[in-house]
């Protein structure tokens, strides 16, 4: 049977379960199949396995960081049914269905993206550990608003932090991707 590991969370709270009984269902296995960067998997996940553990550990997408693991520092930024979600946030299970792309999935033939290029090219970034995070957040940007201002870049780079850079760089390598996508019309993810 499949179970929504996030209703046996709620019934948790709303206590029609007993302790003992939750220990067991967040310790059980669920079946869950996703895409994930246009690839069907079939999974067995715990029903507490967060969705960031589940890209690492099991399907070795080890691009998604683990920075904070609280929902505050972006890192673990994902685009799920087309829009950003801090995989830290959410479980593996709550994805059953879905569509994900990592940032191994912008890539395509062999050339970077809009966005990891605009990022090589203005320097938007030193150590990296944010920026993986920080491009699928402007992916979903992007998406939504191809032309954005200085000021709409900065407010949706709001969850994702950077210990690094200051963030103008990573402005301009936004303002980059966005000239570059609409010369060339790059296809949404
Ligand atoms: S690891 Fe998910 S927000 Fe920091
Ligand atoms: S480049 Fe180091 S944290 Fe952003």
């Amino acid at each position: 049977m499949q179970v929504s590991s996030f209703n046996l969370i709620i019934s948790k709270e709303t206590h029609l379960i007993t302790n003992n009984s939750y220990h067991n269902i967040v310790n059980m296995n669920l079946s869950i199949q996703v895409e994930v960067n246009g690839k069907k998997h079939r999974s067995t996940v715990e029903a507490r396995q967060l969705l960031v553990y589940y890209l690492r550990d099991q399907l070795r997408l080890t691009g998604t960081h683990i920075g904070c693991d609280t929902s505050s520092c972006g890192a673990c930024t994902v685009i799920l049914d087309g829009k950003a979600v801090k995989s830290c946030t959410m479980l593996a299970a709550q994805a059953d269905g879905c569509s994900i792309t990592t940032v191994e999935g912008l890539a395509q033939n062999g050339e970077l993206h809009p966005i990891q290029e605009g990022f090589r090219e203005e320097h938007g970034l030193q150590c990296g550990f944010c920026t993986p995070g920080m491009i699928m957040t402007a992916v979903d940007l992007l998406n939504k608003n191809p032309e954005p201002t200085e000021t709409e870049i900065r407010h949706a780079l709001e969850g994702n932090f950077c210990r690094c850079t200051g963030y103008h760089n990573i402005v301009k390598a936004i303002q980059y991707a966005a000239t570059k996508m609409k010369e060339k019309e790059v296809a949404h993810v």
